[in-house]
């Protein structure tokens, strides 16, 4: 193995390889680091063998996340070699401008603080009016009759919600607050991080995707709620609801993997079916769904690592990608990091090898539910295998 490192690390030699590593499950357990993922880092740094991080996490920002990784593994990171869920979040720029306009608003779900960390990454990306569910909740603590014990948290993090503007009669769920009532609209929600209080968040995303055109505190006049199931559901406007990733499972501190944001994704599918009567009735929860296993994430990735290995390595003319031919993609989670490596058709030629690690989601001695290129006992073992099948 470290004579393949002397040769990769010839000066002339540019590595026609790379590596992409999961964070929790391999890298990490929570915010402990898991045994040898410091030395397995440091090693490809002292190669110069290009590497970025690719999590399904977040729910803070890039540049603290990276600041957090490089203390907690003793090994220098840098933005340019990091994505999270949310990171691609950044290019929806539809969403943004929207924020312009009067009376408009997007809604951030999950994180700390009532979603407030993780408006303040929205705004990084460039999104304007960003509301969250404490600044609902704050300013309406009927909405929701279970969260009451947190609401001195919800006002300590929020924000008075943009004026509303009026812009004329709508058909109203009788009460609907006066304060909605002239009608803050939410142009589009994103779920960046796994929500903390899934009651209050589960019935605001409901009350949206019910409302006239995304009218908070309205019911659109196509669709008597709640006896939805004897008509049927009616599209009317609602805004479009995007989730950051899709994991149902992940590795956390405790020895069993624990619920993702997939879990609320999936409460979400049961109980717009239990409302709306479901495929039965021709509805569906209409979603996109980013993250690791999609391709729209891991072109992404492709497209950081290329950038970063052409940053790192000065790599000739055209980008960092030219003459890639292997990536190592090294994961706890089958569904996730292996299917994601598998399915992946790199535009540029590269051939992703998935590597599955036995330090978190996946269970030692089970059969995975997709199959990797390896199955090893950790991250340092998956890169001495990248390292001995590089060619
Ligand atoms: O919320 C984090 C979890 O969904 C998985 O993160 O780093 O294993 O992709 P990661
Ligand atoms: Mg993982």
């Amino acid at each position: 193995v470290y004579r393949s490192f002397q040769k990769a690390s010839a000066p002339s030699k540019v590595p026609d390889f790379a590596f992409v590593f999961d964070i929790d499950g391999v890298l990490l357990r929570a915010a402990t680091p898991i045994p040898r993922a410091s030395e397995a880092l440091s090693l490809l740094q002292s190669q110069k063998i290009p590497f970025i991080l690719l999590t399904n996490g977040g729910g803070t920002s890039e540049a603290a996340r990276v600041a957090e990784l490089s203390d907690k593994l003793q090994v220098p990171l840098d933005l340019a070699n990091f994505v999270q869920s949310h990171t691609p979040f950044a290019s929806l720029e539809a969403y943004k401008g929207h924020g312009d306009a009067k009376g408009e608003a997007v809604l951030v779900i999950g994180g700390e603080e009532g979603g407030d960390v993780c408006r303040k990454v929205a705004e990084s990306y460039g999104f304007k009016n960003v509301i969250t569910p404490g600044d609902l909740y704050a300013a309406h603590p009927d909405l929701w009759p279970f969260s009451k014990h947190l609401l001195e948290y919800y006002r300590k993090h929020s924000r008075p919600l943009p004026a509303p503007v009026y812009r004329g009669p709508h058909a109203l769920s009788p009460g609907s607050d006066a304060a909605l009532r002239n009608h803050l609209r939410c142009t589009c929600i994103l779920v960046f991080n796994d929500p903390r209080d899934w009651g209050l968040d589960t019935t605001i995303v409901t009350d949206l995707l019910l409302s006239h055109q995304g009218y908070l505190g309205t019911t659109s006049p196509l669709n008597n709620h709640p006896s939805l199931p004897n008509k049927g559901y009616q599209q009317d406007g609602q805004p479009p609801l995007y989730f950051s990733n899709p994991d149902l499972w992940w590795a956390a501190r405790w020895h069993l993997s624990r619920l993702g944001q997939g879990a609320f994704r999936e409460t979400l599918d049961g109980l717009w079916r239990s409302i709306t009567g479901g495929e039965g009735n021709g509805v569906i929860l209409h979603k996109e769904v980013w993250g690791k296993p999609t391709q729209l994430t891991y072109t992404f990735a492709e497209n950081v690592l290329g950038s970063w290995r052409g940053k790192m390595l000065g790599a000739g003319t055209g980008c960092g990608l030219e003459g890639l031919r292997n990536v190592y993609m090294i994961g706890d989670n089958p569904e996730s990091d292996i299917r994601g490596a598998n399915n992946y058709q790199s535009p540029n030629g590269t051939s992703w090898n998935s590597v599955l690690v036995k330090t978190g989601v996946y269970l030692d001695g089970s059969e995975p539910s997709c199959p990797p290129k390896a199955i090893v006992d950790d991250v340092f073992s998956a890169v001495e295998w990248g390292m001995k099948h590089s060619g």
